[in-house]
């Protein structure tokens, strides 16, 4: 297949999912397989979600099982934004007859970076725990892979305590060692994908298409909204399709090079990125490529044409 070969770790959850649809659809991408990890909802439900989102796109790649739980912390799964099952209440069928591998998630990846040295584009949509864990166990894997694209931190505030945003808070120690890698990285933070967000409106006149595909993002959109629309948030942002659309459109962001590292002490600050973008005092290292501007009205119209094209 032609396109850039992705390997996407995610734990799908309702913006995992789009994003997956995203990979698929994008003609730029070549979509490897999927890991999965624990975070919005327990492993066993990302992983079978992540089938879930096989089926209904008609495909079938591979799809691992990582962590069960974050490198120190304990879990505290996202239930009151992702819900019970991780996909907002949305029922979907599994696929018949999958054979569940018994190689974990890490070692796939490893075998996979190998396999095509220094072309693997990493896209991580979820707490890091598989990657550390990977970078870990094969020192040489960040020299392998192409890059590491992540949706994650924030320069400014969080979305899980007023200082961290979720995937980081949810393993931080995954975080400082993928920070601290070597590898290069680019950062999705909050403050970019908070820009990437469907209307209700926008989302309505999907589903209003009959499209299968574009049903399922209004169900998860409508649920989210149920939540985040009290909040005062402007919409169901896309969070997890970041990574994934700066890979094939890097067009539509800016960004800046910047250090990054996170609080893995704290207890206020736990989790938080802290980055030098906006500070006086540097950090000695640039370590990651952080985005900070999407063109909204362009990427909407790529994602919503991707996810309408999904037969
Ligand atoms: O903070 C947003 C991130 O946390 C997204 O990856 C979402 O899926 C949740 O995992
Ligand atoms: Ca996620």
């Amino acid at each position: 297949m032609s396109g850039i070969p992705v390997w996407m770790d995610c734990d799908t959850g309702m913006d995992d999912a789009v994003a997956i649809m995203l990979a698929h659809a994008l003609s730029e991408i070549n979509l490897i397989a999927v890991s999965t990890v624990c975070g919005n909802a327990e492993l066993d439900k990302t992983y079978w979600n992540t089938q879930r989102i096989n089926r209904l796109i008609n495909a079938d790649y591979p799809v691992y099982r990582g962590a069960e739980k974050p490198l120190m912390k304990p879990l505290a799964p996202a239930v009151n934004v992702h819900g019970e099952n991780g996909l907002g209440g949305v029922e979907l069928p599994l696929p018949e007859d999958v054979i569940v591998p018994d190689v974990p998630a890490w070692d796939a990846l490893y075998a996979c970076a190998r396999s095509m040295p220094g072309e693997l584009r990493l896209v991580a949509t979820a707490p890091m725990t598989n990657i550390a864990t990977a970078f870990i166990r094969y020192p040489d894997l960040p020299g392998l892979l192409h890059s590491v694209t992540f949706m994650g931190g924030s320069a400014g505030s969080g979305n899980v305590t007023p200082a961290a945003e979720f995937n980081f808070y949810t393993d931080p120690e995954a975080a400082q060692i993928v920070l601290q890698s070597g590898a290069k990285l680019v950062m999705c933070g909050l403050d970019v994908t908070n820009q990437a967000y469907y209307s209700m409106e926008q989302l309505e006149s999907m589903a209003a298409t009959g499209s299968r595909a574009g049903t399922f993002v209004r169900d998860c959109g409508r649920y989210a909204w149920s939540v985040f629309g009290k909040l005062g948030m402007a919409g169901f942002s896309m969070h997890d399709s970041c990574p994934v659309m700066y890979l094939a459109h890097p067009e539509l962001f800016e960004g800046k090079m910047a250090g990054v590292a996170v609080e893995t002490r704290g207890t206020v600050t736990n989790g938080k990125s802290v980055t030098d973008l906006y500070s006086d005092k540097q950090f000695p290292f640039k370590n990651v490529l952080v985005l900070l501007k999407v063109d909204r009205d362009r990427f909407i119209s790529i994602l919503t044409d991707c996810v309408l094209g999904i037969r």
